[in-house]
């Protein structure tokens, strides 16, 4: 029996399978637009003394409307970021979704065989589920680095509130693991994912999966080769 998933067919004849919701593809462009306004006015005040800052404070209207733009937009993030976890948890709790991208002892042989197989000590690379342990990888990274951001970022918006319940060393320790990851999360996504989506081999010169939702079946076959034969089971058997 085949398991319930949308299927399109396309211009070509060929068949393509939703791989991601509306809902998600949604959340993505947000991630995308948040994090590049944090970036943006983040790190002007962070390197506040280097000529490209001066500029692109200018170009947000100064400091004070930089500092507005950041803390807006620090919000919007941080309420899709509880937003999605308490999605998730509901979601898991009314059992409408699986926890896909939630890591498995399976992701810690695949690690070991995809090496094997770049080092040539396999022939194949590993059949992997709905989502390897690279995409599993970033997803977690992405959730655990935005709870810091957020965490910190809202000891940095209200001061008043966390030197009454903490010494003051808790704001001063916040700013240096905001700024910090800030920096990781930047570099993480820059050369990780930009590598992954649009760099590799695989995808070059650009997934659009997360963008339209849909995957060919083909892509879906030979990228993640376990959900294909999950979905499609009669169709694998060859
Ligand atoms: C997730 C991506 C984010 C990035 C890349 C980012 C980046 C930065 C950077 C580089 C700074 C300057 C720190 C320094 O001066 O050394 C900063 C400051 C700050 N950030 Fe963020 N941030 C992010 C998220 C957030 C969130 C979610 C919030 C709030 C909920 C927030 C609130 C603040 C505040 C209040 C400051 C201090 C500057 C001010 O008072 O306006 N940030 N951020």
């Amino acid at each position: 029996m085949t398991a319930k998933v949308k299927i399109r067919q396309r211009q070509d004849g060929t068949f393509e399978v939703e791989r991601f919701t509306p809902l998600r593809r949604i959340e993505h462009l947000m991630v995308i637009l948040t994090f590049v306004i944090l970036v943006l006015t983040g790190f002007p005040q962070k390197f506040y003394d280097t000529s490209w800052a001066a500029w692109a404070l200018n170009m947000c209207g100064g400091l004070d409307s930089a500092r507005l733009i950041h803390r807006v937009s620090g919000l919007i993030f941080s309420f899709h970021l509880f937003a999605h976890l308490a999605g998730i948890a509901i979601g898991t709790l009314a059992h409408k979704l699986t926890l896909s991208l939630l890591p498995t002892t399976r992701d810690i042989r695949d690690v070991f065989a995809t090496l094997g197989y770049y080092l040539g000590k396999r022939s194949t690379a590993p059949a992997y589920p709905k989502f390897d342990y690279r995409q599993k990888f970033e997803y977690i990274g992405i959730v655990l680095g935005g709870l810091v951001m957020v965490f910190t970022g809202l000891m940095l918006l209200y001061p008043g509130i966390v030197a009454a319940i903490l010494p003051g060393q808790f704001i001063a320790a916040a700013k240096v693991a905001h700024t910090n990851e800030a920096m990781l999360a930047f570099l993480v996504l820059l050369i990780w994912h930009v590598y992954g989506s649009h760099f590799s081999p695989e995808v070059f010169p650009m997934d659009k999966t997360i963008f339209t939702g849909y995957i060919t079946k083909e892509e879906l076959k030979h990228r993640h080769t376990l959900e294909f034969a999950r979905l499609f089971p009669e169709e694998s058997l060859d």
